[in-house]
C-alpha cells in the first residue's frame, strides 16, 4: 500500500504515481529542501504527495495540467447545499440539450438496449454531422446538424444554448447524450464565480472524460466501430452516465478536504515554459526543483487537446494535417503548444537550460527520465555533473504501448 496521498485525476502518459515513493522519500527526508517545485507537473501527483510536507510551487505548459494543479493543491469552499443547485442546474441544461435533438438521443439509447448489427451501428456513427464535417443525410440526425450549422469554428456561437462537444466530438470522442452532459456541466461551472471551485469541478469532469472516452487512454485519435467487439466496447464506454459519475467523484474529492478551504496560504500555480517559469520564482539553497519533462516526440498538446478544449470552452479554429492538408482525423485544435523536450534537435539544450538555471541558483535538482528516450541518459549525465554532485538511482517498468496489449520493459532514472 502506498504511504502518500493520492487523488484521481487523469490517466496520464507518463504519471509518476507507480513510483512516487522512490521520488517522494529523498525529498522529504532531506530536511534543508522547504519548497519543492514540480516544474512539469502533469496530473500533479507528486506535489499532491509531498504537500503535507513541503511547501509546493506548481508549473505545467498546458492549461488544463495548471487548472488540475491548481484544484488538488488549494482545494475550495463548496459547501453541499451550493452542491445541490449545481447539479440540479446541471441536470435540467442536460435535458434541455438533449430535447433539442431528441431524434439522435432517442436512437443512440435504442442501440444502447437493443442488440444490433454493428454495421448499423457504424452508419449511425460515420454519418454523425459536425463542424468538422458539416453534413449528414440521415435524417435522425438533423437536429444536431441544425445546430453545427449556427456553429462556426474559431468564432463566438450564435447558438443560444452551448453545444461545443455536441457539434465537435458527437459519436467521435463521446455518445450524443455524453456530450450534451459534458456541455450542460460546463456551462454551469462557466456560471460560478468563485475561480477555485471552477477549478475544482473543472478537474472533476476532466477525471471523468478521461475514464470515460471512446479512446485507448488519450485523445491523439477516437476509437470507430469496426466489428462486433468494437462496436461492444464503444457503447460500453459510451452509456457511462457522466454526471452520475462527476457526482460520485466529487464526493470523493469532498471526503479528501478538496471541497473545504484549509485556510493554509494557496500553493502558487503556474502555467508557463519551463525556463520562463524558473526565471519568475526565486531559487535558493532550500528550493528543490522536480523536473519531469516529456520523453517523447509527441507533444501532451495533441494527445490531450479535448481537455483544453472543455477548459476555454472557446469554441476552437480546427487544425489542418500539414502532410495531407486536409482536417486532422484527430479533430484537434489550432494553436497547440509544443515543447522543446519532444524535439529531438532541441531537447538536449533543453537539458542544458534546466541545469544550468537550477545550478545558478544554488537549487537542489531532481530529474526523471527514462532510457527508451529522445536524449541518451549519459548525455543528460555528463551534463549535469558539470554543474551538480550526482546521485543516479534507476528504477524498472512495464509500460503499456499506448493503450495496445503490448507491454515493454523500461528503465526510469531518477538524478538526484
Ligand atoms: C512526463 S509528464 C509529467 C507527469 C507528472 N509528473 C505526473 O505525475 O503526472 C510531462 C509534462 O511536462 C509538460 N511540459 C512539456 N513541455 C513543457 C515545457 N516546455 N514547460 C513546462 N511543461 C512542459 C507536459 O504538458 C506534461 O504534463
Amino acid at each position: 500500500m502506498n504511504q502518500y496521498n493520492e487523488i484521481p485525476t487523469l490517466q496520464y502518459m507518463g504519471s509518476k504515481t507507480r513510483i512516487i515513493s522512490h521520488i517522494c522519500e529523498p525529498i522529504i527526508k532531506n530536511k534543508s529542501i522547504k519548497t519543492v517545485v514540480d516544474l512539469f507537473a502533469g496530473t500533479g501527483s507528486i506535489g499532491y504527495a509531498l504537500k503535507a510536507h513541503k511547501n509546493i510551487i506548481s508549473n505545467d505548459l498546458e492549461y488544463y495540467a495548471y487548472i488540475i494543479n491548481h484544484a488538488i493543491l488549494n482545494g475550495c469552499d463548496f459547501s453541499v447545499t451550493d452542491e445541490i443547485s449545481f447539479w440540479n442546474a446541471v441536470e435540467q441544461q442536460s435535458a434541455s440539450l438533449q430535447a433539442k435533438v431528441c431524434t439522435a438521443v432517442t436512437t443512440e439509447n435504442k442501440f444502447f438496449i437493443d442488440t444490433v448489427d454493428y454495421k448499423q451501428y457504424q452508419l449511425f456513427c460515420e454519418k454523425t454531422p459536425s463542424v468538422f464535417m458539416p453534413q449528414s443525410d440521415d435524417p435522425r440526425l438533423k437536429e444536431i446538424l441544425d445546430l453545427v450549422d449556427q456553429v462556426t469554428p474559431g468564432k463566438a456561437p450564435t447558438v443560444e444554448t452551448p453545444c461545443l462537444f455536441l457539434t465537435y466530438y458527437a459519436n467521435a470522442y463521446f455518445g450524443i447524450a455524453q456530450c450534451c452532459q459534458i456541455d450542460a456541466i460546463r456551462s454551469i461551472i462557466g456560471q460560478i464565480e468563485d475561480e477555485r471551485t471552477r477549478y475544482v469541478l473543472l478537474t472533476m469532469l476532466m477525471s471523468v472524460m478521461s475514464a470515460s472516452a471512446s479512446t485507448t487512454t488519450h485523445f491523439a485519435q477516437y476509437l470507430k466501430v469496426k466489428s462486433k467487439a468494437t462496436c461492444n466496447n464503444l457503447i460500453g464506454k459510451r452509456k457511462i452516465n457522466i454526471i452520475e459519475s462527476c457526482k460520485s467523484l466529487l464526493a470523493e474529492y469532498r471526503q479528501a478536504g478538496l471541497c473545504t478551504a484549509d485556510g493554509k496560504a494557496p500553493s502558487v500555480c503556474y502555467n508557463l515554459d519551463f525556463s520562463n517559469c524558473l526565471d519568475s520564482i526565486s531559487l535558493n539553497n532550500e528550493t528543490l526543483v522536480y523536473a519531469d519533462p516529456p520523453y517523447f516526440k509527441e507533444h501532451y498538446s495533441r494527445y490531450y487537446h479535448v481537455l483544453n478544449t472543455v477548459c476555454l470552452y472557446d469554441y476552437p479554429a480546427m487544425a489542418m494535417n500539414p502532410q495531407t492538408h486536409e482536417l486532422s482525423i484527430g479533430r484537434y485544435k489550432e494553436d497547440r503548444s509544443v515543447s522543446d523536450f519532444g524535439k529531438k534537435a532541441k531537447a538536449l539544450g533543453a537539458f542544458d537550460t534546466l541545469i544550468t538555471k537550477c545550478s545558478n541558483a544554488g537549487a537542489w535538482l531532481m530529474i526523471s527520465y527514462s532510457d527508451n528516450s529522445i536524449v541518451d541518459i549519459s548525455d543528460i549525465q555528463a551534463l549535469a555533473e558539470k554543474r551538480y554532485d550526482v546521485l543516479i538511482e534507476k528504477v524498472e517498468l512495464s509500460h503499456s504501448k499506448q493503450g495496445r496489449s503490448s507491454i515493454s520493459k523500461v528503465d526510469e532514472y531518477i538524478f538526484i
